[in-house]
């Protein structure tokens, strides 16, 4: 039997109530494909840093390293500025373990109704890889003259040819395993150095994969596309800030953030990848066990993919699909009553009710 170790993260707010749905569906498809998991938490949020003063302790990337994946719900939570809690214990996971690419898909599924009108299930399927490592969020940077009449704020964006270079590429192999078109988000008339350096790269590497449709838009066109002509698109590329806010668009079209998956991932194995939904710790719902568990559920299944675990991935996705297609569960964000636990038992039903069925 193959066993997997997950460190488990569950964060803060929603985060505490959606990973353990998380768990129980994954548990679920390891009783019916003979995997086994040990999972071990660490209470690491924003709690801990009010007792403590830090988000996890100094030496939580060498805790960490041994596992075979990550599995976290949320970070952040009114009283810990946000920076100092992403800062603190995400984007120090992501770039220490080179989880260079964040792959975050938008699906419209079959039971889901988009805002937007007259899309159907797979009239919106593209996938955002959002550049994880660099970029616009950087360290570089400063304050001067804080609280005076010349108070100033400096931050530098950072663009290496390294890590352009590997996104890129990473989306044009993607690409290649679906629809073949590579889309890049841009903004190249208005930041004069890194965003025409980022189109160099994309205009270079795109040489190397002729069997790939390639276009480009600047940033803020591209963000009104997404939304008038979603068909217009498979694989988008961005930096990090515009990748971020795109996903969160992408949430959006597919009808609820609480559906919206995402991996950060080391594609070198070198390190263990991350796992988490899109959303943050949604305070104004936490708490009430109403969150929708779905985009937490699903980042399990790409979790399952990435440790080559192919068909149990695809039993996770599947048991979402036919619970969102035909059982009427539902939370409240997509239209319904259900609770977080109901959504996450009728998704773990769904998968022990396909071990019933007889083998074909
Ligand atoms: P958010 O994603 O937490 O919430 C945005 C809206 O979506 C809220 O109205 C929320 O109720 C709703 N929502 C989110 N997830 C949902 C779910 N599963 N089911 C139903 N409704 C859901 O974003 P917001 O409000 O900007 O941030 C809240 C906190 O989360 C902040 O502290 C922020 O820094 C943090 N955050 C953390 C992230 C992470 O850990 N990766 C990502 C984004 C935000
Ligand atoms: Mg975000």
């Amino acid at each position: 039997m193959k066993s997997y170790k997950i460190a488990v993260i569950e964060g803060d707010g929603i985060g505490r109530e959606v990973v353990p749905e998380g768990i129980r569906v994954l548990e679920e498809a390891a009783h019916r494909f003979e995997l086994s998991f040990s999972w071990q938490h660490f209470d690491w949020s924003c709690e801990t840093y009010l007792k403590t003063g830090r988000m996890m302790p100094d030496d939580g990337l060498e805790q960490l390293r041994p596992f075979d994946a990550i599995y976290l719900g949320a970070i952040g939570y009114p009283g810990v500025p946000d920076h100092v809690s992403l800062w603190g214990l995400l984007i120090p996971i992501r770039r220490g373990f080179e989880e260079y690419v964040n792959l975050r898909p938008a699906r419209l599924l079959e039971g889901i109704t988009s805002p937007l009108h007259g899309r159907n299930a797979g009239d919106i399927d593209f996938v955002i890889v959002r550049e994880n490592s660099e970029g616009e969020y950087s360290q570089v940077g400063g304050r001067l003259n804080r609280n005076t009449e010349a108070d100033m704020a400096i931050q530098e964006t950072i663009f290496t040819r390294r890590a352009c270079d590997r996104i890129i590429r990473y989306a044009f192999e993607l690409a290649g395993t679906r629809k073949k078109h590579v889309t890049s988000a841009t903004k190249s008339n208005g930041i004069v150095y890194t965003m025409p350096f980022w189109d160099e790269r994309f205009a270079a590497i795109s040489k190397k994969y002729p069997d790939v449709k390639t276009d480009q838009f600047h940033i803020d066109i591209l963000t009104a596309h997404l939304v008038a002509h979603t068909d217009w698109f498979d694989v988008v590329v961005g930096s990090n800030l515009f990748g971020d806010i795109l996903s969160d668009l992408g949430a959006a079209v597919v009808g609820s953030m609480g559906l919206a998956p995402s991996a950060n991932l080391n594609p070198e194995r070198e390190y263990p990848s991350l796992f988490e939904p899109v959303h943050g710790s949604a305070p104004d719902i936490a708490g009430k066990g109403i969150a929708n568990p779905i985009a937490q559920i699903w980042s399990g299944a790409m979790m399952l993919e990435h440790l080559g675990e192919r068909q149990a991935a695809h039993a996770v996705e599947q048991a979402i699909f036919k619970v969102l297609a035909s059982s009427g569960v539902r939370t409240r964000d997509i239209g319904g009553k259900a609770s977080t636990r109901d959504m996450g038992e009728a998704i773990a039903a769904e998968i022990s009710a396909a071990t019933a069925e007889p083998a074909r």
